[in-house]
């Protein structure tokens, strides 16, 4: 019997037909490259930051490190431009347009975003490194703004339950994070020199490196704000997509990925998504939404150890390598536990491919 799903979400009366999201970076700088996004198994999409005046990146600015990007990309074509190829896009999967308010003090980020509306935003999107200058941004725009409104945080805003919800105040309609941890570099051993080529040769890190940040931060938003929240960080693959949503996320989005791996990133995990849900049982975001979240000020136990269910145990041992007390090692090619030694940290459980550890009673 086929197990019928439903992918699809729903932001402030718009339809995402599933919750992934290409968000503002190169893989949507102008309309041939939406046009192209568009064409792969996504829900929506972000314009990379539109900015009044035309500006370009010092090359290289998007290097692949330690399985991550770095970027230090302003690339815009301008507000002129950006209008002119919103002009030609015929789109049937809902449009973000994002103004970098870092450029463009809030008042005027606003009027642009009313300009980008009419010229066919079905969302429109705010993102900048200072988080009070949305909060501000968000209150000019809702007075003439008619579609929903969205921002995006930057990493690490301390007392965000507190920004999220003058956020809320304001008017927001959804609340992203987060934009690209920085200052990262790397260096070229070769030529012994930076390899990004901007000047002070910093960037911002995304990609698979920075999940395990943003799936903090997601929770803790989603904690405390009732509207919907799109997380974006890190995200590589189809586990985790559900985990975002499981501490909270309605949508989800990606750039690093797709920009490392290539778009048919969206296709593989909105596949990925339909199998883990019939496997699950799962019909639609909504059963598993914040499933996670009442457990993160759960009771703390200390009196849990490592255990191995050998039926499952294939004996590759690295759960042994991973036990920093020594209280795993193999017998008759099964991994097993001294208790005399185990503290019940977890790694074990963590780097079991088979599950075939856990940490429990
Ligand atoms: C090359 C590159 C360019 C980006 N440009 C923008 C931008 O113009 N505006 C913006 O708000 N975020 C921008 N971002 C940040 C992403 O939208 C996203 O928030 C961040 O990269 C984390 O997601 P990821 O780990 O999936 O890349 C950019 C990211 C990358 C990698």
């Amino acid at each position: 019997m086929t197990h019928e799903v439903d992918l699809s979400v729903k932001v402030s009366g718009v339809i995402f037909e599933n919750p992934l999201i290409l968000s503002e970076g190169p893989l949507t700088g102008d309309a041939r490259l939406i046009e192209r996004a568009a064409s792969h198994k996504l829900g929506g999409i972000c314009t990379k930051s539109i900015r009044q005046d035309a500006a370009v990146s010092a090359n290289p600015y998007m290097i692949a490190a330690n399985g991550g990007l770095i970027n230090a990309d302003w690339t815009s074509i301008g507000f002129d431009a950006w209008l002119k190829e919103l002009d030609k896009l015929h789109l049937s999967k809902p449009l973000m347009t994002n103004v970098g308010t870092n450029y463009t003090p809030p008042q005027k980020a606003a009027e642009l975003a009313d300009v980008l509306e009419q010229h066919g935003a079905t969302f429109v999107s705010f993102s900048d490194y200072e988080p009070e200058n949305l909060v501000e941004t968000v209150r000019y725009a809702r007075k003439n703004v008619k579609v929903p409104i969205m921002v995006k945080l930057p990493p690490f805003v301390k007392n965000i339950g507190d920004l999220c919800r003058r956020l809320e105040d304001a008017g927001v309609s959804m609340i992203a994070a987060m934009d690209a941890v920085g200052p990262a570099m790397d260096i070229d051993p070769e030529t012994r020199r930076p390899v990004l080529g901007c000047n002070g040769a910093f960037g911002y890190l995304s990609a698979a490196p920075i999940f395990p940040l943003t799936l903090a931060y997601i929770a803790e938003i989603a904690a405390n704000v009732s509207v919907p929240v799109l997380g974006v960080g890190g995200v590589s693959k189809t586990e985790d997509v559900i985990k975002m949503i499981m501490a909270g996320a309605t949508c989800v989005g990606m750039v690093g990925t797709p920009v490392l791996k290539g778009l048919e990133v969206f296709d593989k995990i909105e596949s990925g998504l339909r199998t883990w849900m019939a496997e699950h049982n799962v019909r639609s975001f909504d059963e598993i939404r914040g499933c996670a979240l009442p457990y993160i000020h759960g009771a703390e136990r200390t009196d849990l150890r490592a255990r191995v269910d050998e039926s499952l145990c294939v004996g590759c041992g690295l759960c042994t390598k991973s036990c920093y007390c020594g209280a795993l090692s193999m017998a008759d090619g099964k991994a097993q536990v001294n208790y005399e030694y185990c503290s019940g940290c977890g790694v074990c459980q963590t780097v079991c491919p088979k599950r075939a550890v856990r940490v429990g009673k």
